[in-house]
């Protein structure tokens, strides 16, 4: 059997699976909160993660009623973009800026003055944004340059805990890809990049395609997990190359659909598919040999999460969803720009900023809910949009992440993507296609291809019932962020 571990944002999460797909345990730990010192900034502790890791294995195990001897290879994923920096020792140097940390626009605007726009995308494919590793580092730079000083090792956040588990330096070439140091056309470090920002190239680890075998677990990561040492680690990939795999997204025309925390809209192309503008994320894929483009769209999942614990903390999720389907399709006009982290996909705006618009006394709270959930899709068929224009085909979307659990947020999806929408028999997100990345390490399966082929079921196809009426409100939320621009997110 195989273990697939995913470091999330909210938490760890640790999955077991078998040669065909089906999963035999899971077990999860939270983790603390984002702190969040200052409007924009998002950092987690390593450390932290790493005991939530310990657990959710541990948990898995016991849950499974086995002993670390029981799995054949372990594979690792996890939030993507985070940057840890370890001194010579191997000591965490400073809590980790995370992927939806806003704060480096200024270092952003330099590296692009340094590099060039347009070269900087001909070099990784993609633009200097905040969310970007490589961003991260330079703010240490500029304001801790005696950390900076003494940084031996950039790791991202599944990274790290593969550091806790094998001792070992390594990162797969989709999560690299998040870094903005990776030339993603030739899959390898790009050192015109790092010369030009100032980083030695000894600081990033050694890269492996998804399903190589990087590591072993050593004996202290044995002893801290219940794993047994000498158990082959795979490179894995993070969270949205990983759960691409999960979830089947590997040729062209095949796209996903994912709301988690963040939402994304991914596909699948035979070659990288740049974006002149940068708007869109060109990545390596898990998958050797392939790559992919995705839009994100920062406060997916999280705009729920905000509504409820700010209007409706006693509510749960359900409770809540089961309220937004009392209210009709297009929420009587009521809009949620989802933009609480700035936005990426396509407005690439750290400071952009949410907004409802349209109230009236008519509307209720059911209105208030079924808008949040409206607003988000909304979102992502934007990144749908940019596909169209760059002939990116899109022939199946499947669903996965929170969006994809309740019958409300899944029939708005197939309504504002306005074509049938996929559901899978396990969806059960990165942790699973990490998992299937490990089990291909170790030749359980000759390919990701195989494997996906082995163990990935649809069981459901949701056709659309108000694509025309969510379509004209799709044609009012675009006319939304250039009118909130004016007036939002520009004082400092
Ligand atoms: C992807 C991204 C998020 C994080 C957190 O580019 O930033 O999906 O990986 O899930």
């Amino acid at each position: 059997m195989f273990l697939g571990v995913d470091v999330g944002t909210g938490g760890t999460r640790a999955v077991l699976i078998d040669r065909d797909g089906k999963i035999i345990a899971s077990s999860g730990s939270e983790h603390a909160s984002i702190r969040s010192e200052h409007i924009g900034w998002a950092e987690q502790e390593p450390e932290d993660w790493w005991r939530a890791a310990r657990q959710a294995i541990a948990g898995v195990m016991a849950a499974a009623e086995i002993t670390g001897t029981h799995i054949e290879a372990v594979g690792l994923t996890g939030q993507m973009h985070g940057c840890v920096i370890l001194d010579a020792e191997g000591q965490v140097l400073r809590p980790a800026l995370i992927w939806c940390d806003q704060r480096t626009q200024p270092q952003c605007d330099w590296l692009t003055e340094k590099i060039g726009f347009e070269r900087l995308i001909e070099l990784t494919c993609n633009p200097a944004l905040p969310n970007f590793t490589l961003t991260k580092l330079l703010w240490v730079r500029d304001h801790e340059p005696e950390i900076f000083a003494r940084i031996a090792h950039v790791l991202c956040p599944k990274d790290y805990v593969r550091y806790r588990l094998t001792g070992e330096f390594a990162m797969d070439m989709q999560e690299a890809s998040g870094t903005l140091l990776l030339d993603v056309a030739n899959r390898r470090w790009s050192v015109e990049v790092a010369e030009e920002a100032g980083i030695p190239m000894e600081w990033l680890p050694r890269l492996f395609e998804g399903p190589e075998i990087c590591a072993r677990i050593n004996v202290a990561g044995g002893a801290a997990t219940g794993l047994a040492a000498g158990t082959p680690v795979a490179a894995g990939a993070g969270d949205q190359g990983a759960g691409a795999v999960g979830m089947g997204i590997l040729s062209p025309g095949s796209v996903s659909a994912t709301i988690g925390t963040s939402g994304v809209v991914f596909a699948a192309t035979d070659s990288p598919a740049k974006d002149r503008l940068g708007r869109l994320h060109t990545f390596c894929h898990a998958a050797p040999g392939r790559w992919h483009v995705m839009g994100v769209t920062n406060g997916a999942g999280l705009s729920l999460r905000y509504f409820r614990d700010t209007f409706a903390p006693e509510g749960s999720y359900e409770e809540l969803t089961a309220l937004a389907a009392e209210a009709p399709a297009g929420s009587e006009g009521l809009m949620w720009a989802p933009y609480l982290f700035g936005e990426r996909t396509p407005h690439l705006d750290p400071k952009a900023r949410a907004a409802f618009v349209g109230i009236t006394a008519s509307h209720t709270r059911a209105h208030f809910v079924r808008a949040v959930l409206e607003g988000v899709v909304f979102s992502l068929r934007d990144t749908l949009t940019l596909f169209a224009e760059l002939g990116v085909p899109v022939k199946a979307i499947r669903l996965g992440g929170g969006g994809a659990r309740g019958p409300l947020w899944r029939q708005i999806q197939a309504d504002v993507y306005g074509q049938p929408v996929e559901l899978l028999e396990a969806e059960e997100g990165g942790a699973f296609g990490a998992a299937l990345l490990a089990g291909t390490g170790v030749g359980a399966w000759a390919s990701v291809e195989a494997a996906c082929a082995a163990t990935i079921r649809i069981a459901q196809t949701i056709v659309p019932r108000n694509a025309t009426v969510m379509n004209g409100a799709y044609a009012q939320y675009r006319r939304l962020y250039p009118a909130l621009k004016q007036i939002a997110g520009r004082q400092s």
